[in-house]
């Protein structure tokens, strides 16, 4: 049996981005699988490193949660939780501060960068960097090795917080014996040129602005696809398929039979309202019913609480048990 995990950073609503390239790989990876415990947790104490708006902060995790549900995650065969909920993650945290030497946080790249980035601008070297920003590849050192975790999924931003996780876990098990904490291993995600584009041609990215909501309103939703940029080519110009954006991502929403009707227009000349239009439709299609369902989960706290607590307590039968042994080899009690 392996255990796959992964943690998901509650940053407000999740774009057709998110959820193509990573969300619903994941979910479809859980349901399927066999010999397999996944794990998918909110990591809402890592966003404290940042969040300081408490109403969002709890909005954004509700978001977060409604949307897995919402998109088919089975929550009673994998294992879903809000970090928070889970004590022992903080506990084991600090165990293994007490194992990691300084030196490997002065070089984990966000705390680099933001120290750099002060630098370069003749600032305190420390201006806004907390201690939860510093030890922050600690705690989600913490979040994989307290399940024994195998895998885990990231995309390639995340590749050095596995490899810190994957070290401290090699130094415990030198002092303390192998069997102690078990090495995780990376998944890298989005390999190659395969990524969902933005309103823009660019790669769909809140920083660049030109990301489509997955939730958003049919009414806005319409508005944002209308936004996406075009060339001035006239409407009965032939266009090539393969060189448009639009068609990039229809083709992630429609069947191949639709697919193959849409080529053929644009071989014939598509003017470019209808082109978006028939993008509108296919989108909203796909998205319509778990619409539904994340407005109705969104409207109904109580359940999502019920939820979280569920996985929380069954994280907990398993986390509980990692830390003993993990106490017991480093203290003795
Ligand atoms: N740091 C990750 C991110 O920003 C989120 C995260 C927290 C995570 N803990 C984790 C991912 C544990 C994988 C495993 O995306």
């Amino acid at each position: 049996m392996k255990t796959i995990l992964t943690g998901i950073k509650p940053t407000g609503m999740a774009h057709l981005g998110n959820i193509l390239g990573a969300v619903q790989p994941a979910i479809d990876l859980a349901n399927k699988s066999v010999d397999t415990q996944s794990i998918f947790f909110i990591a809402d104490y890592h966003a404290l490193t940042s969040v300081r708006d408490p109403i969002a902060f709890k909005e954004d995790v509700y978001s977060i949660a409604a949307t897995w549900i919402a998109l088919g995650l089975d929550t009673k065969k994998s294992i879903f939780y809000k970090q928070s909920d889970v004590s022992e993650i903080f506990e084991l945290q600090w165990i293994l501060s007490c194992m990691t030497p300084k030196g490997d946080m002065n070089r984990a790249h966000s705390y680099k960068d933001k120290v750099q980035k002060n630098l370069d601008n003749k600032k305190d070297p420390d201006l806004g960097v907390n201690m939860g920003l510093f030890s922050y590849p600690i705690l989600m050192a913490a979040d994989i090795l307290l399940y024994d975790t195998n895998l885990v999924p990231v995309g390639k931003d995340q590749k050095q917080h596995i490899e810190i996780a994957r070290s401290i876990a090699q130094r415990i098990n030198e002092f303390y014996g192998e069997g102690t904490l078990i090495e995780p291993q990376e998944v890298l995600q989005e390999s190659g040129a395969s990524y969902v584009v933005g309103l823009d041609g660019r790669k769909m990215s809140k920083s660049y602005d030109n990301a489509i909501g997955v939730w958003e309103t049919e009414k806005r939703l319409k508005k944002l696809i209308n936004k996406i940029k075009t060339d001035s080519s006239e409407p009965d110009t032939p266009k090539n398929p393969d060189d448009s954006f639009i068609m990039d991502l229809y083709k992630l929403f429609a069947t191949p039979e639709q697919i193959a009707q849409e080529e053929a227009l644009y071989r014939e000349g598509i003017g470019w309202g209808y082109a978006k239009a028939h993008l509108f439709d296919v989108v909203n299609e796909s998205l319509k019913a778990p619409r539904e369902k994340y407005n109705e989960l969104m409207q109904n706290k109580s359940a999502l609480d019920e939820v979280l607590e569920d996985g929380a307590k069954r994280a907990r039968v398993v986390a509980s048990k990692t830390l003993s042994r993990v106490r017991n080899k480093m203290t003795g009690f």
